[in-house]
């Protein structure tokens, strides 16, 4: 093998959708025994291009090859035969069957009568956990460990293929601290091998811990490759956006008024669930939702909602007693919710990025549907402030990368002008440049005298925008942190918040 020879190289590949030129000469070249990251904005065409690597997109141009001879698979089947695996964000395992059975799904190894060979199969997956240490049985059924598991099931079956390039498509952002640990300790391992792998996330920090090289990509085109040792995060973001961006949080101009919600003692009916939560909301404040994963943060948000039955305690707003017992009286209450699986929730994707913007305001376009000149401003509203990379208002979202999807889904409820908005996790998933569009929208919320209630498991995010923080502890409300001056800048708040969200653990 000469020296320049890569385990995968894809050249100048193009590809181009109605109205997007999607990929204009990308380029990726993947050394063995190294992990190489993937970044870009949402809809830089990071997703497109894996997916004419794996044969599920036909590239217009360009060449992929293998240890320096041309590949071209058929499928992602064809793909994971010739070693090469891809984990999607979105699991495509069959819940009802055991998790050996979704390892060998499609290989199921048979014995001298043709019957299958359940022994084999659980031996061999076994000794695959073994080795990645995955604390997994492998005849339970799929359907009923966390996402964070089924994950690892996922790479355990690249793995059993003998897979020398696996590609993770996001892969950390619904995993704990722990979890992630292990992920990257099995990273470690493969690429100690000399598995290659393609790693896509918008986590910077991660990035440059595990990578080794990372490529930028912009609007479909290969910006730039260097060792991840030689980049810091101001530059991948200048790189990435293509201009400097010198704040990472618009100014907060708003002003705490009145008590807009005043909950007592929330407490929700079914477990997992949150108990005893009390706080109060200020009209233009940005309340922050802090806690480690698994502090029923999103249990409390669903549960104000009305989407979780509540079991007792008070929620009064604006002086009334009110009950939100479904999520449309939440609605009609004016509370709005982002919720964390947007993707999974939120999307109807055989309708256009318009239906999908203005679908829950649709009261204010008067029946039927009459006001059209209405929706299209709205739906250009939604496209322009959040940066919507889209062909046009009337594209099907599910062509939309990503990240452009849950945009539009985060438009549609800052349509409908909520009184009390509640986001779960609202950037996961979504790039720098569009993170400061939304920082915007959220500020802009709270200078109208909105309450904003967000949850997020990212810091700085929490200390750059909110006024308060309160910190959940195993159901509980362990403290409210208040912003002092110096707020963001004062690590020994952070500190506050870290030891308030293991209180009772
Ligand atoms: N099936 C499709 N039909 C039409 N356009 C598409 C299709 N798939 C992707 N696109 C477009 O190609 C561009 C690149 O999308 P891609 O999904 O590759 O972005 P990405 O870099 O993965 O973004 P994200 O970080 O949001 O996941 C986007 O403009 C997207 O709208
Ligand atoms: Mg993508």
């Amino acid at each position: 093998m000469s020296e320049n020879q890569y385990l995968l190289e894809m050249l100048d590949i193009e590809k181009q959708f109605p109205g997007v030129k999607a990929l204009d000469h990308a380029k990726l070249q993947l050394r063995a025994g190294t992990v190489h990251a993937l970044m870009g904005e949402n809809g830089a065409g990071k997703s497109t291009l894996m997916k004419c690597l794996f044969g599920i997109y036909t590239r217009d141009g360009g060449t992929v090859s293998m240890n320096g001879k041309p590949v071209a698979f058929s499928s992602p089947r064809d793909a994971l035969d010739n070693g090469v695996a891809m984990v999607h964000q979105e699991l495509n395992q069959v819940l009802r069957r055991s998790v050996m059975e979704n390892v060998w799904l499609g290989r199921f190894p048979t014995n001298k009568l043709g019957i299958v060979d359940s022994k084999k199969m659980y031996d061999e997956t076994r000794e695959v956990f073994e080795k990645l240490e995955i604390d997994v049985d492998p005849k339970q059924i799929i359907g009923e460990l966390s996402v964070s598991k089924r994950q690892m099931v996922e790479i355990a079956k690249a793995v059993s293929y003998n897979a020398r390039i696996l590609v993770l498509d996001e892969p950390t952002s619904s995993l704990t601290e722990d979890e992630v640990e292990h992920l990257f300790r099995i990273m470690n391992r493969l690429t100690a091998e000399g598995v290659g792998i393609i790693y896509i996330s918008h986590k910077m920090d991660e990035i440059l811990r595990i990578s080794n090289d990372v490529t930028i990509m912009r609007d479909g085109q290969w910006i730039a490759t260097k060792p991840a040792s030689e980049l810091t995060k101001a530059e991948i973001i200048r790189l990435m956006v293509g201009r400097e961006m010198t704040n990472q949080f618009p100014p907060k101009n708003n002003r705490i008024g009145d008590v807009l919600l005043d909950v007592q003692e929330l407490t929700g009916m079914y477990e997992p669930t949150c108990h005893n939560v009390s706080f109060q909301l200020h009209r233009g404040e940005v309340l922050g939702v802090a806690g480690l994963v698994g502090s029923r943060r999103t249990e409390l948000l669903n549960t104000l909602f009305g989407y979780f039955t509540k079991g007792s305690g008070n929620v009064v707003m604006s002086g009334k007693k009110i009950d939100n017992s479904t999520t449309d009286e939440a609605r009609k209450n004016g509370f709005a919710l982002i919720t964390e699986e947007r993707r999974a929730t939120g999307i109807f994707g055989e309708n256009t990025i318009l239906f999908n913007s203005i679908i829950a305001n649709v009261d204010a376009y008067g029946k039927p549907l009459l006001n059209s000149k209405k929706m299209d401003k709205d739906t250009d509203w939604v496209i322009e402030s959040i940066r919507v990379k889209t062909p046009s208002k009337k594209t099907h979202i599910k062509s939309l990368s990503g990240g452009n999807q849950q945009k539009v889904i985060i438009g549609r409820w800052l349509l409908t002008q909520p009184d009390v908005l509640l986001l779960d996790e609202p950037t996961r998933g979504i790039d720098v440049g569009a993170k400061y569009e939304i920082y915007q929208l959220i500020l802009n919320l709270a200078e109208q005298g909105k309450g904003v209630m967000m949850v997020s498991s990212e810091m700085p995010e929490l200390l750059g925008i909110c006024d308060r923080i309160l910190v959940m502890s195993n159901g509980r409300v362990a403290g409210i942190v208040e912003r002092g001056k110096d707020f963001g800048d004062i690590p020994g708040e952070q500190e506050t918040i870290m030891a308030l969200a293991a209180k009772y653990v």
